[in-house]
């Protein structure tokens, strides 16, 4: 099959979160098994250009209607990691990609509608014709509008699209004009189509994505519930009910050659289940490299960590807690992210001042891919104590580095963690972590208490139980296979 991905991120090149990975992992994956797959994304002056292989002209003068009037662009073509991509280059005088971030500016919705329309105006001319267009997020949510709109009538009438949400709270909602500038009627501004569910003066992409789409996916089964069912559609949850029947959550899954602590060439000592002892070797370098005592003689310490975005998303409360709790169980608390936004930058900044001389607390308030790896095979256990949680990629990652994940039941967290001595669903021998459900410290005080006392107690357990987590296959295989299954649910079957 042929696929084309249309996003606004790619890792390792262009990524402010879990979006790129998936996008890369999904592309990879689907390859592996043998599709043909094309990535376009905007090309941002941000790129991590030493990320992405040698560039050359793909198309040189694509006109993008736009306003009345039309933009020029051109296409460059580079592999990332094997992967075909197309940037997407704008030469308007908005200059909507030549900025020194991806997103945060009030015209974002303007400029990826453009990117929007400029990725299907760049398929039409080149004369590409995909089985599939899978586009990603608020972002892209024009995508299929715009095709069923336009683009089916100028000669793009056998292509599908499958849509995915990462996350239901950035739907980008623009004012009603966009529609005007993008080409499209204002007969779409209906309550059935893209009026937003709560502002009456605005458009909503991602509506528009779920209304006109041929199959809408989140990131997990569990989400999917959720997002129709409780608040966390973020108003959309009546526009999933009307499309119900086309709409499902696929799990991600991680890069299983990235994320391979056998062969991970950041740490100090590879190690898998047959080896397990050797992970203690990354413990004691992780203490070394972050200036922790080492107590294990004569008293060991587990290492309690957190990896993640700092933002009210992830649990922020819970983290700080934990780390007070943490300490008040004798563990070791290890904390890697960035705060976003100044209040978040203030706690954290505080708390790490607080603990400036403490030997057994590292808090780094900035992202280290390098450093992240060694915490994943150094720590004992990882929370995940997140409000909500489309999918996550922490625990899949920590599991297969040995890690005890402790996680809020949430999301693609609840399809993932089994509860070691509470979840009756599943067999004893595939219970992998530790799961809470309310947002209260006791909640969590409770999951990571049983956790530590295990630890400290049945040391012999808490290895089988990190052993049984390694066991778990999250990789790209089964959710590309997923996809695949949607792909041929919806695509034209193609001339004999
Ligand atoms: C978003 C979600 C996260 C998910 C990721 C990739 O960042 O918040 O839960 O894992 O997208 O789909």
């Amino acid at each position: 099959m042929y696929i084309v991905q249309i996003a606004s991120e790619c890792a390792p090149a262009i990524k402010a979160g879990g979006l790129g990975d998936v996008v890369y992992g999904l592309s990879r994956g689907l390859s592996n098994q043998g599709h043909n797959v094309e990535i376009i994304l905007p090309k941002y002056d941000c790129m991590r250009y030493d990320q992405i292989g040698e560039m050359s002209e793909a198309y040189q003068d694509l006109w993008v209607p736009w306003n009345n009037g039309s933009i020029h662009c051109t296409v460059l073509y580079a592999e990332i990691y094997g992967q075909k991509c197309f940037f997407i280059e704008s030469h308007s005088n908005e200059n909507f990609f030549n900025r020194n971030k991806i997103y945060g500016d009030w015209d974002d919705p303007l400029r990826f509608a453009f990117f929007s329309k400029a990725s299907l105006e760049f398929l039409l001319k080149s004369g590409k014709r995909p089985d599939i267009i899978h586009c990603h997020d608020g972002q892209t949510g024009l995508i299929p509008v715009l095709l069923y709109e336009i683009y089916q009538h100028q000669g793009m009438g056998n292509q599908r699209v499958c849509y995915t949400i990462h996350n239901f709270k950035h739907q980008s909602v623009a004012l009603r004009n966009v529609l005007g500038a993008a080409g499209l009627g204002d007969h779409l501004f209906t309550d059935d189509r893209l009026k937003d569910n709560g502002r009456h003066d605005a458009i909503n992409f991602m509506k528009g994505g779920i209304v006109y789409a041929n199959h809408v996916t989140t990131v997990s089964p569990h989400h999917a519930w959720e997002a129709r069912f409780s608040s966390e559609g973020y108003g959309l949850g009546s526009t999933l009910g009307v499309h119900h029947e086309k709409f499902s959550g696929i799990l991600n899954g991680i890069d299983d050659k990235f994320w391979n602590p056998k062969v991970d060439k950041y740490l100090p000592t590879n190690y898998g289940i047959a080896d397990f002892e050797l992970k203690a070797r990354n413990k004691k370098a992780l203490r070394e490299r972050l200036w922790l005592r080492d107590p294990d003689k004569p008293t060991p310490r587990p290492i309690v960590a957190y990896i993640g975005r700092l933002d009210a998303q992830k649990g922020v409360d819970l983290v700080l807690h934990a780390i007070d709790y943490a300490l008040f169980r004798s563990a070791q608390f290890v904390l890697l992210g960035s705060p976003t936004g100044n209040e978040l930058g203030r706690l954290f900044g505080g708390k790490k001042n607080h603990f400036n001389n403490n030997p057994d607390v590292h808090l780094e308030l900035t992202f280290n891919e390098e450093l992240s790896h060694l915490v994943y095979a150094g720590a004992d256990m990882m929370i995940v104590p997140s409000n909500y949680e489309p999918c996550g990629l922490t625990q899949m990652i920590s599991l297969r580095y040995g890690t005890v994940p402790i996680v809020r039941g949430v999301g693609g967290l609840k399809n993932t963690v089994f509860d070691v001595d509470y979840d009756e669903s599943i067999a004893p021998e595939k219970r992998n972590g530790y799961v809470f459900y309310q947002t209260d410290h006791s909640a969590l005080d409770s999951a990571l208490g049983r956790a530590i006392d295990l630890w400290y107690n049945n040391p012999e357990d808490f290895v089988e139980l990190a052993k049984q987590g390694m066991r778990y296959d999250y990789s790209w295989k089964d959710p590309a296979q997923e996809y695949v299954k949607v792909y041929d649910k919806i695509r034209v079957p193609s001339a004999i």
